[in-house]
């Protein structure tokens, strides 16, 4: 087989890649390992940054997101006794939406521009320096060979590109908790997401629809969601969010997926080696409280498609070889954002830290400047930054 980009892996960031290709006139064939119901199933991120909507919407996949989709204009920040609204409009001139991963995915799928090869094994990147091909078993147990101009590598985590970009310099934070998170069908409690610190551990309330709920807990490393009956979630969820505070309640409901995620911040560079380009989670990790990972993956992809149909169609490799550079001056922006809304709201037991991050509460609370910062970084920095 032979196509001009071979792209690894079909989460957002390689579908979108895909379908950003097609609109600009340049081939491509995704792998993927997982089955099409499996990868567009995954429950992951929810919130949508200002200029991720733009993109999606001048790429043709803005019509659902338009009418199911729902615009926040920011966000609640608490800590015991107190819930302040920080209106990311008035401070930064931009929105946030929700709208989930799986629907992102769905719409990707929906287009049908990606010629998706899924339930494939054994996915090898070769010969990046120079002549590049990819090794695959089909979902029919043959052996194939996918020879390219160039392959992107948008395989997450735990894909081979990674390793095939090195050498490289990785850079990491492994935290020390994790968030349990659940999903449930019943109306979200509150207009838009609530952030709680608590001294019994962070809290988020989030959503996916009028009547599906998305919430988390901090909870410590290596725990087993098993020890959480749905009871206990709910009364934790009571206490850390505030449940009965100037007459707020947090309405439980039915559970329909429960799972621990751990929190850890990665970042690979540079973001190519040769002819193989990394985009979304193959080159950097964000834990999840600054409500990054997509949108950074969707970030990477509209620079790198620009750059590869400038290199493919007209021979001009200037945005190829400034792709890297161009890419982690937001991964680095972004990851410190992660890094921040992170140790300011999760709670390790030292009473020194714990009125560190009170004092920084009240100031971002109660300072516009302060709110303001977190406005920008949250609803997000625009495409070229
Ligand atoms: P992925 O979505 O990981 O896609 C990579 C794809 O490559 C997958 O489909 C995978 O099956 C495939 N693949 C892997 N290995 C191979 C191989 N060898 N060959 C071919 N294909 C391969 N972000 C938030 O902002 N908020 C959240 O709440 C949130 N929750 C998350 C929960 C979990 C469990 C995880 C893992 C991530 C979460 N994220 C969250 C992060 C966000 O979902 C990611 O940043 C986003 O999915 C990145 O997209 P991607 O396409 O780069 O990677
Ligand atoms: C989610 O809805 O899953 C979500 C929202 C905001 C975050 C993280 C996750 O910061």
């Amino acid at each position: 087989m032979r196509t001009q980009v071979a792209i690894i892996g079909a989460g957002p960031a390689g579908l979108l890649l895909a379908h950003l290709l097609h609109r600009g006139g340049v081939d491509a064939v995704v792998l993927e390992t997982r089955s099409q119901e499996y990868v567009a199933a995954r429950i992951r991120a929810g919130i949508l940054e200002s200029s991720t909507v733009e993109l999606l919407e001048s790429a043709g996949l803005g019509e659902r997101l338009r009418a199911e989709g729902h615009e926040h204009r920011g966000i609640y920040l608490q800590m015991p006794g107190e819930r302040h609204h920080l209106d990311f409009v008035d401070l930064a001139g931009r929105s946030v939406w929700v709208y989930g991963q799986t629907e992102v995915q769905k719409d990707l799928v929906a287009a049908g521009t990606a010629e998706v090869h899924y339930e494939v094994t054994d996915v090898e990147p070769h010969s990046v320096d120079a002549d590049p091909y990819v090794t695959f078993i089909d979902s029919a147990g043959t052996r194939q060979r996918l020879d390219a101009d160039v392959i992107a590598g948008c395989d997450g985590s735990f894909g081979p590109s990674r390793a095939a970009a090195a050498p490289a310099e990785m850079y990491e934070r492994v935290y020390p908790y994790s968030w349990l998170g659940i999903l449930a069908d019943v109306a979200p409690s509150t207009d838009e997401l609530i952030y709680a610190w608590h001294p019994d551990g962070f809290a988020l309330h989030s959503m996916r629809s009028e009547t599906v709920s998305r919430l988390y807990l901090q909870v410590p490393n290596g725990t087993d969601p098993a020890d959480w009956p749905d009871d206990r979630i709910w009364a934790e969820l009571a206490t850390r969010l505030g449940h009965g505070q100037d007459g707020w309640k947090l309405t439980p409901g039915p559970v329909t997926d429960k799972s621990v995620l751990p929190m850890r911040s990665y970042v690979q560079t540079p973001m190519r080696r040769g002819r193989l380009f990394l985009a979304g989670d193959a080159a950097h990790i964000v834990p999840p409280t600054g409500a990054k990972g997509l949108n950074l993956a969707v970030a990477d992809v509209a620079l790198l498609s620009t750059a590869l149909i400038a290199l493919l169609r007209e021979g001009d490799s200037r945005l190829a070889d400034s792709y890297s550079d161009d890419a982690l001056r937001r991964v680095w922006r972004c990851t410190h954002f992660s890094w921040w809304m992170t140790t300011m709201l999760h709670t390790g037991g030292d009473p020194f830290d714990a009125q560190l991050q009170l004092s920084q509460l009240r100031w971002v609370t109660t300072s516009t400047a302060g709110a303001t910062g977190l406005a920008e970084n949250y609803a997000g920095l625009p495409l070229g930054f």
